[in-house]
């Protein structure tokens, strides 16, 4: 046992918890997923396992996403991401639901299905159900030759590395960063985004790896926000555009490791119904960065105070407008637009984290979860 205890010891590699670790781990597993993949200088994007159906994403009329979980939500990403740079309708669906729908599918779709496992099984069966309609599918995979990826059509690794914590983070960031690379892609194939442009963001791309690495410096300050919020019984965390998956990302996080209720909205959203929730005990995590919706999350920031919630706001690095309305400030560094997302939801991952270890939580294998889902 005592040899067990070690062996597992050295696996986390010095950190007290898998998850930890493959959180810290987020620098090398972006970089090595754009690895051969962009070329900035260039303002090139190359996919090559989807090189064979560069013709087919220039003349697609329709994405149609399926996942489960924080799968799901990098697909989230995926869409604001594709509609935005390709101007490709997007659809995502959870394989769940889309599986027992009789959904509309036709041979000129094109189906990505996104899974870390590649083992899921309502992915799969959406998968299935999909290919006898005729559509062409893409996976998104990150365990090299695992079911998913062996029955799609074509296909991009995420070479995030073997993610042990049952909550998903690496797996979920390099996600996101193959859906950055596929609207570049399509983008570049349809010439919807201009040469320069995609240098520009390509060379922004390029440094994300870094700037996550700034952004987690900024752990020991989030394990005091954590510990301020640990006894709370519920929390809402909320996002515009982009964020908002990256709140729904941050709200699963919560929930799975620390057994706090958590949900995610569009913050637009709170006044339709979550906004009675608010008062004194009710942690709102936002993402208040300064980029096309911040004016209007500073309104929303204002509603929750006006009701006596407590504010933990995700910030642009220097930003003061949002630091003398928030009762906490995680900061992350400035960044271009598409890609937020990266770096916003890193300051999510270690507040649950650390709220999650501070309850005695077993952070790793939560209650009632598995890695991979393979039964309905
Ligand atoms: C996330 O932290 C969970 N482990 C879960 O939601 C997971 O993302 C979901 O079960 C999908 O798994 P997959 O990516 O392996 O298909």
């Amino acid at each position: 046992q005592r040899l067990d205890l070690q062996l597992e010891m050295l696996e986390k590699g010095g950190y007290e918890h898998f998850m930890l670790k493959e959180i810290y781990e987020q620098p090398r597993s972006i970089r090595d997923c754009m690895r051969g993949r962009i070329y900035p200088q260039q303002g090139k994007v190359q996919l090559g396992g989807l090189k064979e159906y560069a013709d087919k994403l220039k003349n697609v009329d329709r994405i149609i996403i399926v996942a489960c979980g924080t799968s799901w939500h990098a697909g989230l990403v995926g869409e604001y991401l594709i509609e935005e740079y390709a101007r490709v309708p997007v659809e995502v669906e959870y394989a769940s639901e889309f599986r027992y729908r009789n959904p509309i599918i036709t041979e000129k779709d094109v189906v990505i299905a996104i899974s870390q496992s590649g083992e899921t099984a309502d992915t799969m069966a959406a998968i299935e159900l999909a290919k006898e309609k005729g559509a062409t599918i893409f996976g998104i995979c990150n365990v090299v030759g695992a079911s998913i990826p062996r029955t799609t059509h074509a296909g991009v690794y995420t070479h995030a590395g073997p993610e042990i914590g049952v909550a998903s983070t690496k797996a979920f960031t390099a996600q996101v960063s193959v859906l950055t690379l596929i609207a570049f892609y399509i983008a570049q194939q349809r010439g919807t985004i201009a040469r320069n442009k995609l240098i520009e963001y390509l060379t922004e791309l390029n440094e994300i790896p870094e700037l996550v690495e700034k952004a987690l410096k900024a752990n020991d300050h989030i394990q005091t926000i954590a510990a301020k919020f640990k006894d709370s019984r519920n929390c809402l965390f909320l996002g515009r555009g982009s964020s908002f998956p990256v709140a729904l990302e941050g709200a699963l996080k919560l929930k799975e490791i620390s057994y706090i209720h958590a949900e995610g909205y569009p913050a637009a959203e709170m006044k339709h119904g979550p906004i009675a929730l608010i008062d004194e005990e009710m942690p709102v995590v936002v993402i208040a960065t300064k980029h096309s919706s911040y004016e209007k999350v500073i309104s929303n920031i204002q509603e929750v105070k006006a009701r006596g919630g407590k504010i933990i706001a995700v910030v642009t690095e220097g930003d003061t407008e949002v630091r003398n309305m928030a009762d906490y400030i995680m900061e992350i560094p400035q960044t271009a637009e598409p890609f937020v997302p990266l770096l916003a939801t890193i300051p999510l991952q270690l507040l649950s984290y650390h709220i999650a270890v501070m309850r005695g939580c077993n952070v790793d294998q939560p209650r009632n979860l598995a890695k991979s889902v393979t039964v309905e």
